[in-house]
């Protein structure tokens, strides 16, 4: 095999309180991980990270809001998308990327899934 997928972890916040202080619960915002916009969403089951662009016309689901029920609404038109699965709750959209969160002893930690070109495999 020459292609190999690997997590790479991010660190995005130093600590959960500080995660708070940036997105309040039923809050979202835009952060920059590796080059990436990614939507940071704060519900009661804790941290979600998904895909910053909304797939319906493109705007900053980082911009919207969440709800108690899992979903990051997009403010333009107010399509939703399930935080866990990334799909679609309403209209034609279909999905949003995910990024699995971790709370670490020093940290929240964000992970992106990188494609890896090996010769030698391992
Ligand atoms: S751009 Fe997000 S719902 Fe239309």
């Amino acid at each position: 095999m020459f292609f190999k997928k690997k997590t790479r972890w991010y660190k995005i916040f130093d600590s959960a309180g500080a995660a708070e202080r940036v997105v309040p619960l039923y809050k979202t915002d835009t952060i920059l991980v590796n080059r990436r916009k990614i939507c940071i969403a704060h519900t009661e089951e804790g941290f979600f990270a998904v895909s910053d662009r909304c797939p319906h016309n493109g705007f900053s689901l980082g911009k919207g809001w969440c709800t108690p029920e899992q979903t990051v609404v997009c403010p333009l038109h107010r399509y939703a998308f399930d935080l866990k699965t990334g799909r679609a709750k309403t209209g034609l959209a279909d999905y949003v990327d995910t990024y699995p969160i971790e709370l670490r002893p020093d940290g929240i930690y964000l992970g992106m899934t990188e494609t890896i070109f090996t010769l030698f495999g391992e």
